[in-house]
């Protein structure tokens, strides 16, 4: 029987000292090559221990995969504060130790994706990219979870699984539909000004190296006297932007998948660590009569000549994970993750994330996600929120009186924390209600970002929407036009000139090919045409 055993020949490794392998109760394993029978082609053993913790473990591997921004990767690193916002002190805005003491670093991790895709999905797919920021501070963890681009599709969290809906593949089949998306949008044209970013080539990042990233949401910044400002993140990238064509894109995802991450984890690996600087712009907290948008749109820019960009620091990435399940994957991000000094605005949008991130993680990670390593806070975290599945808080840190897990108390447990500042209290005085917010403005900043656009821009942007519309249902075609034409004349004009030319084509090709519906290889925003 011995000389059958399948050994292990890889002797890469054989001059380094390799430790024994073990099972996970620590047990030295003598062979993992081979399952214990009855002879050595009889039948198994039902007590074959090892063999069947090995494949019960792997049956398990995978956690549920994020039901948006699936396919990612990330990096660790540092944020290093310039203790100033633009020329003044931070600390007239923000009390956020975070930001104070200029050259102070805080280590941080960021996981970067794309979001409709599923887990093993392109890297070149026409589609926002994730930018997710978790800052270890010494006031516990702050997590800025943004996007490459700088507005978002929706205003009102409740019209975001819908949107979801629409963007991901066809329910029955299973295959990419742009008619879906375009049949959501064309009665949302709240998002003709991010539509008008995502088929132009700012739509596909050529790398995450070469990306901006935005708060996209307002929050709110309170300082020691507990005053609001309202804030908008952008972080920009010391190596520069560079888009793709859809051309190019194609040509990249022909060959590699994973162009993206494979890009970020080598230049790490390098020592070629990305760099991005981090920019806020200010805005007085309040209604803001005087500007054709609100401040809480996320559908909308904020003029950089009325709010300058103001930078606040710096952050490096120059460690790459060491397990991509444990450090990535199981990362778990959310708006809701502020420390003091960093508030939320009433943004509907930045509101609505604020339960989905935590809610999902309890049950896509589990309910004791932010004991793992990669989600706990590097401050001692004292808490009577405890047990439940995986619960592995250390007992020696169970405080000075482990009997008492509730609060108040006045024999033991922990207590309230002092009130040190005062806290920020907007008042409100207005009736409840299910409405949609004024200065709705949905057109204006498309039309301007449409022409402010280079050319070649333009001319992917009118490709890109024509490619796509044209296989959509001709109500949806015209309420397109319709949206488009209202942002700029020539932009509307350009798209219906686009659509007829493609269907024509498509008619051509039909008929030399007999292809069936829609041409091969496109998919939900049109690519691959
Ligand atoms: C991920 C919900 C809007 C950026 C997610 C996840 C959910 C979600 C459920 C998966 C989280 C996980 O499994 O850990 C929502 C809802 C939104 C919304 C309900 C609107 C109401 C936005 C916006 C942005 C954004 C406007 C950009 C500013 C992200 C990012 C991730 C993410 C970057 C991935 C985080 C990671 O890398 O783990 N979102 N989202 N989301 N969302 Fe949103």
């Amino acid at each position: 029987m011995a000389e059958n055993k399948d050994h292990n020949t890889s002797n890469k490794q054989d001059d380094v000292k390799r430790e024994t392998l073990t099972t996970r109760q620590g047990r030295v394993v003598t062979d993992n090559q081979n399952m214990r029978t009855i002879g050595n082609r009889g039948p198994a053993t039902l007590e074959n221990y090892h063999f069947l913790e090995k494949i019960s473990h792997f049956d398990r591997e995978e956690v549920p995969e994020r039901v948006v921004h699936a396919r990612g990767s990330g990096a660790f690193g540092y944020f290093e504060t310039y203790g100033k916002v633009g020329d003044e002190p931070v600390e007239k805005y923000t009390r956020a130790k975070v930001f104070s003491g200029a050259g102070k670093k805080t280590p941080l991790m960021v996981r970067f994706s794309t979001v409709a895709g599923a887990k093993d999905s392109p890297e070149t797919d026409r589609d926002p990219r994730g930018f997710a920021v978790k800052m270890y501070t010494e006031d516990g963890n702050w997590d800025l979870v943004g996007n490459n681009l700088k507005i978002f599709f929706i205003r009102d969290a409740m019209k975001f699984p819908d949107m979801i809906h629409a963007f991901k593949p066809d329910p029955a089949s299973n295959v990419p539909n742009p008619e879906r998306m375009f049949d959501f949008v064309s009665r949302s044209p709240e998002a003709i000004h991010m539509i008008t970013f995502l088929f132009s080539p700012w739509g596909i990042p050529a790398t995450y190296r070469h990306m901006q990233g935005s708060g996209v949401n307002t929050y709110k910044w309170i300082n020691d006297k507990g005053e609001a400002v309202l804030v908008k993140y952008h972080w920009e990238p010391k190596q520069g932007i560079r888009n793709l064509t859809q051309e190019e894109a194609n040509e990249i995802q022909a060959k590699n998948v994973v162009h993206a991450t494979q890009d970020l984890y080598e230049a790490i690996e390098r020592g070629d660590y990305p760099e991005w600087e981090l920019f806020v712009q200010i805005m007085e907290d309040g209604y803001h009569p005087e500007l054709d948008f609100d401040p809480l749109d996320d559908t909308k820019l904020w003029p950089e000549d009325k709010f300058p960009w103001l930078p606040v620091g710096r952050m490096v990435l120059d460690r790459n994970p060491k397990d991509f399940h444990a450090e990535i994957e199981q990362a778990a991000f959310g708006t809701g993750v502020l420390v003091d000094g960093l508030d939320f605005s009433d943004d509907k949008m930045l509101i609505g994330r604020t339960f989905s991130y935590s809610d999902t993680q309890r049950y896509r990670v589990g309910a004791n996600y932010l004991q793992l390593p990669v989600n706990a806070p590097k401050t001692s975290v004292r808490t009577n929120q405890h047990r439940g599945q995986l619960d592995h808080r250390d007992p020696q840190e169970s405080g000075d009186n482990p009997h008492i897990n509730y609060e108040p108390s006045m024999v033991g447990g922990y207590r309230e924390e002092d009130k040190t500042y005062p806290q920020h209290e907007p008042a409100y005085h207005a009736a409840a209600m299910s409405a949609p917010i004024d200065r709705p403005n949905n057109y204006g900043q498309a039309g301007n970002t449409y022409r402010s656009f280079e050319d070649w821009e333009r001319d992917e942007l009118i490709k890109n929407l024509s490619d796509a519309l044209a296989i959509c249902d001709k109500r949806i075609q015209d309420a397109m036009v319709e949206h488009f034409t209202q942002a700029d004349e020539d932009y509307g004009r350009r798209v219906k000139e686009g659509i007829e030319k493609k269907m024509q084509e498509i008619k051509e090709m039909k008929k030399e090919d007999s292809v069936p519906g829609r041409e091969a290889g496109q998919s939900k925003f049109g690519q691959g045409s």
